[in-house]
């Protein structure tokens, strides 16, 4: 049941919502609004109804109005969004403190906002937000990479694993989690439309808004590699369900540097078609 209400008294009918559904669902028959019962299926429930209608009279899936907040006038300049995506970096030095609870709750509640195939969202955020955690997942990671080592199974070109575990061991250097307190890992139920591209644009909105909240981030290969491939015991250990693909992992934590410019990356490649 779609739960689709149109607020009569303050529609005016202009069909902005009808002609904004990606689904194409809903007809403007009576003046206002409405949806067919035998179309409900189609509904990919994105909400566009919602966010485009002006006078706030369509609610729909239990969401109305009241749970979003009015964008005109209130979008950010270019100048600050160049500055949030130019201005992030690599973070490989943390302060070694948590962060708060209730801020790494709004950083995902914000990246759950992120487009998804076919509005799946079948996403799932894997958070590891205590550094003790993250310490006792770095001491598994090494002991399973270790025995690979031991038993001759650490596959071809993986040879670095035996670096990173002799840095940590000789000078507790952590190039596996790069010293982050906390770690992400999305992952999305193998049957969604594009669980990979899903979970990397979780995290891609992950990263930025973390990034204007002075969150420092770092995707990490490393640990992606060692929990998918390496250590794949470490996906139950995550909780992280068999069904669902592994995207990225990405460590997280307050900064113990501070970058003081953006850089020139130089011109883009682009492949212009003429
Ligand atoms: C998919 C991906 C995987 C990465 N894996 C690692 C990693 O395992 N360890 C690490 O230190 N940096 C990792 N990085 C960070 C890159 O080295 C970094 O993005 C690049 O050097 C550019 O620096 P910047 O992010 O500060 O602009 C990864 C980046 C991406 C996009």
């Amino acid at each position: 049941m779609l739960r689709f209400v149109v607020d009569v008294e303050t529609c005016i009918g202009c069909g902005q919502c009808a002609s904004d559904c990606p689904a194409m669902i809903i007809d403007m028959n009576k003046g206002i609004p409405g949806i067919d019962g035998d179309k409900e299926g189609y509904c990919i429930g994105c909400l566009h109804c919602v966010a485009i209608c002006s006078e706030g009279s369509v609610s729909i899936l239990g969401h109305g109005p009241q749970d979003g907040l009015e964008l005109p006038g209130k979008m950010p300049d270019p100048e600050q969004v160049e500055l949030l995506i130019k201005g992030r970096r690599s973070v490989r030095k943390y302060q070694d403190k948590n962060i708060d609870p209730e801020l790494i709750d709004k950083m995902l509640e914000v990246a759950w906002h992120a487009p998804s195939g076919h509005n799946d969202r079948q996403l799932l955020y894997t958070v590891v937000d205590d550094k003790a955690l993250v310490d006792a997942l770095r001491t598994e990671a090494f002991a399973g990479l270790e025995k690979l080592i031991a038993e001759n199974l650490l596959p071809e070109g993986m040879e670095m694993f035996i670096d990173i575990i002799e840095a940590w061991k000789s000078s507790g250097r952590d190039i596996l989690f790069r010293g982050a307190p906390h770690l992400l890992i999305v992952s999305a139920l193998e049957e969604s439309a594009s669980p990979l591209q899903d979970c990397l644009i979780g995290l891609t909105t992950f990263e930025l808004y973390a990034r204007s909240c002075g969150v420092g981030t770092i995707w990490n290969g490393l640990a992606t590699l060692t929990i998918t491939d390496l250590v794949p015991s470490l996906q139950q250990r995550l909780g992280i369900p068999e069904n669902h693909r592994i995207g990225y992992a990405m460590g997280f934590g307050y900064p113990a540097i501070q970058y003081e410019r953006t850089i020139n990356r130089g011109k883009p490649q682009v492949n212009r078609v003429r």
